[in-house]
């Protein structure tokens, strides 16, 4: 029988190629309902094309819009955080893939963990903020969360059949970005096109900003923290710009086990959806008789601050990675439209930190509290960004 799939963020750079997947596997799977935000244009077309049950936007205002790019085909629509709840935790439906950018996913994701999903995860800023109810809830619920991030996919696929206790470390490797091998003094005067143009990988706009500031792999650490229940001092990066092995995991012997493959997201979504089997697809594939180089290096943390200060948040633990994610989300979105210099996001994020710290929030915060932090964060880094010639040096 066909595995019911609700996917989150389906007109999304993950969502469309979770799509590509189920179009390779035609018989294998069944969208049960697909979750977006804005853009009800390519929901439409999707919903056309795989007839999905349930729809879900982010706001109602544009629900009769929708239903006429529908062209007579009548799911069910609904809307916001609630609806996409609603959706990831359809009685029919065996499979929830979150690939909905920020903290947004947090509730969706829990509620298709609370009714026993399999949840394939994308949305890593849902672990980042919420790990500590995400992972007891996982357990509690007997839910296997499956990786869809290529590093944490490759050290999930390393880690079939090793012992946890001889685990020594995970090596999260980094391309690096579009400004690897830049001076500090360099970021000060690159632009918006400069950070979008990444080496390797084609992706959203948030993470490809993120992965330019390499908050990205900060957000990864704080993840694999959460996955692979490892502590920080055990979770290494190291950059690799060819971005051909995507993990490492070392043992206790050590033995380096690595997973190598292309740059091509589909791979990970394919595993994590038909996990543990590795099917063969049409997918191109690695020749490493094609000139592969593995090249590493050290991370430059003066160039990337981003992410000493996530294993700092990480460490520190509580609502703290809540607070650094929200920051980043704010900052990254109004450096996206054009309003703040690519050095200024970090400056806002590291703000937002220094507050938190002068304020007095629960130290085991719950789902309530987390959600309160995410929102004061996003307050403070909004703040900042108006009060921007104070603490920004001027925008
Ligand atoms: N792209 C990659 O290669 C990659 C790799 C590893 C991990 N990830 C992670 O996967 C997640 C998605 O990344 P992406 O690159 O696919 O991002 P993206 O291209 O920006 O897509 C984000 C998706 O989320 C939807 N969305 C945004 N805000 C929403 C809201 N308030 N309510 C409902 N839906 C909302 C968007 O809908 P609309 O566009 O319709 O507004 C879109 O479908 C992120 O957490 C990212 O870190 C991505």
């Amino acid at each position: 029988m066909a595995i019911k799939i609700t996917l989150l963020g389906s007109t999304g750079s993950i969502g469309r190629q979770t799509l590509e997947v189920v179009d390779e596997f035609p018989e294998l799977f069944k969208v049960e309902a697909l979750a977006a935000g804005s853009n009800i244009r390519l929901l439409a077309e999707q919903a056309r094309k795989y007839r999905p049950s349930y729809l879900v936007i982010d706001s109602a205002h544009r629900i009769a819009k929708l239903q006429e790019l529908l062209s007579g085909i009548k799911p069910t629509v609904l809307t916001g955080i609630e609806g996409m709840k609603e959706v990831a935790a359809l009685p029919e439906v065996d499979l929830v893939l979150t690939a909905v950018v920020g903290a947004v996913g947090i509730e969706p994701t829990l509620a298709a963990i609370n009714a026993g999903k399999r949840v394939a995860l994308a949305n890593k800023e849902t672990l980042v903020a919420a790990g500590s109810i995400i992972m007891p809830a996982a357990l509690r619920n007997n839910v296997k969360i499956i990786p869809v991030d290529s590093e944490h996919s490759a050290i999930f696929q390393c880690l079939q059949g090793v012992s946890p206790g001889d685990v020594e470390r995970l090596v999260l490797t980094a391309s690096g970005g579009p400004f690897r091998g830049y001076r500090p003094e360099d970021l000060e005067k690159v632009t918006l096109e400069q950070a979008l143009n990444h080496p390797n990988w084609d992706m959203g706009g948030k993470i490809t900003i993120d992965s330019a500031t390499m908050f990205n792999k900060g957000l990864e650490i704080i993840e694999a923290h959460w996955l692979f229940g490892l502590e920080f001092d055990r979770i290494d990066v190291v950059i690799h710009p060819e971005s051909i092995i995507h993990s490492l995991v070392v043992l206790a012997d050590g033995s380096h086990l690595a997973q190598m493959g292309l740059c091509d997201m589909r791979l990970p979504i394919q595993y994590a959806l038909t996990y543990p089997k590795h099917l063969p697809n049409s997918f191109p594939k690695l020749d490493l008789l094609k000139g592969a180089q593995l090249n590493f290096q050290p991370v430059d943390s003066k160039l990337f601050p981003a992410i000493e200060l996530a294993y700092q948040a990480g460490r520190f633990g509580g609502s703290l990675p809540a607070a650094l994610n929200a920051a980043n989300e704010e900052a990254v979105k109004t450096f996206l439209k054009g309003k703040i210099r690519f050095v200024d996001i970090i400056r806002v994020v590291s703000e937002v930190v220094a507050r938190y710290h002068r304020e007095s929030f629960a130290a085991a915060p719950d789902l309530e509290e987390i959600l309160a932090v995410d929102s004061w964060a996003r307050l403070q880094a909004n703040e900042i960004i108006e009060q921007g010639r104070k603490f920004l040096g001027g925008i």
